[in-house]
């Protein structure tokens, strides 16, 4: 009985050195030590060992299980590790190499002016709301004094949803929410993106940005919206804009005006942003309408204020001296890039 073990452990042990495979040494594994191996007979023949021999052969038998299972453990292990090796030979990388430095996006050149107009604002205790692009028809027209037959409506035609809703055609609906959430005072800016049908050219596009303000308190008079504007371009230009005050129509402001300032691109010689007249129409304001008052809860006889609403894609061109609105959307990299700040 022994002799016979000691031959079996001999065997196993070169058929286990000699695997060169999981698969091989897997196989080894079950040949040996699996339900129906050889060992596990052997164990299962200790019922016919005499009595007396018993405890020895089963020490050996142990003995023997022990070692395969140890032997079948270290191969699977050198294995592993010869498997690790072969990786290492195979696909090394030089780590002293330098990487490659995946690239940085940026803002977009409007939406780091809306930022930073946002942080003037602020500074000035002014809030910034927002409002949906997809607005209703009351917010964007009616409430603004708009009415169905005004014919405003003709100068802002746009996309309508077939339940009745649109896309806002400027930022005004911001101020009627405005005036509808908060009671007065308040001051409040609403920057965003607007909609319309447009013949396109080198300062109008179908879509474009605005910013909306509004300042609803006792006694705003026209004096105090004109200074405001003033010192609102003042602080974006960072000097003193030359600029051009005329009167306006807005239905939901009263008296309305159209405030100009000199093209930047031509510098008031006249171009084709500014349509050859050397002034570009930048940020129309008023004080509003009583009626815009009455309509979003506001008593106009306590209580009066001024609105405008900035043209925030001419704003850019003007400060960057771009020459034509289309490249903001044109999707063209080389000119997004050259506001990498
Ligand atoms: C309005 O949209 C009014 N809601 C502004 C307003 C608010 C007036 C509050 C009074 C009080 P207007 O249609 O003029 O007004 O547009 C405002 C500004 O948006 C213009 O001065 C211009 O700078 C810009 N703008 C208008 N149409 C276009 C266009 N098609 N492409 C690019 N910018 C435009």
């Amino acid at each position: 009985m022994q002799e016979k073990l000691q031959a079996l452990k001999e065997e196993a042990l070169v058929a286990i050195e000699a695997c060169a495979t999981d698969a091989e040494i897997q196989d080894c594994r079950v040949k040996y030590l699996g339900k129906k191996g050889a060992i596990t007979a052997q164990m299962k023949m200790m019922k016919d060992v005499p009595k007396e021999d018993r405890r020895a052969v089963g020490q050996l038998i142990n003995e023997l299980k022990n070692t395969v299972g140890k032997a079948v453990e270290d191969k699977q292990a050198s294995l592993a590790s010869g498997k690790f090796d072969a990786i290492a030979d195979e696909e090394w990388i030089d780590i002293s190499l330098p990487g490659i430095v995946p690239e940085r996006g940026h803002l977009h050149p409007i939406f780091s002016m809306q930022r930073e107009l946002e942080e003037i604002f602020t500074s000035m205790g002014f809030d910034i709301m927002d409002g949906p692009e997809v607005e209703t028809e009351h917010n964007n027209f009616e409430a603004l004094n708009i009415p169905a037959d005004h014919p405003a409506r003709d100068m802002q035609d746009t996309f309508w949803t077939e339940d009745g809703n649109l896309l806002r055609t400027h930022t005004s609906p911001i101020q009627i929410r405005g005036m509808q959430d908060k009671k007065p005072p308040l001051r409040m800016v609403g920057p965003g993106r607007v909609f319309r049908y447009e013949a396109t050219d080198a300062s109008h596009e179908n879509t474009f940005w605005q910013m909306e303000g509004l300042m609803v308190d006792k006694d705003i008079s026209v004096a105090n919206l004109i200074h405001f504007m003033k010192s609102l371009l003042t602080q974006i230009f960072k000097r003193e804009m030359k600029i051009r005050l005329r009167p306006g129509f807005f239905p939901f402001v009263e008296p309305g005006f159209e405030l100009d300032i000199e093209c930047q691109i031509c510098k008031g010689k006249g171009c084709s942003v500014c349509k050859r007249t050397g002034w570009v129409e930048l940020l129309p304001c008023g004080l509003v309408h009583p009626n815009v008052l009455s309509m979003s809860g506001i008593d106009p006889d306590e209580y009066s204020g001024f609105a405008f609403g900035l043209g925030l894609s001419r704003l850019v061109m003007m400060r960057y001296g771009i020459d034509d609105i289309r490249h903001f959307l044109s999707g063209d990299l080389r000119f997004v890039r050259q506001f990498n700040q």
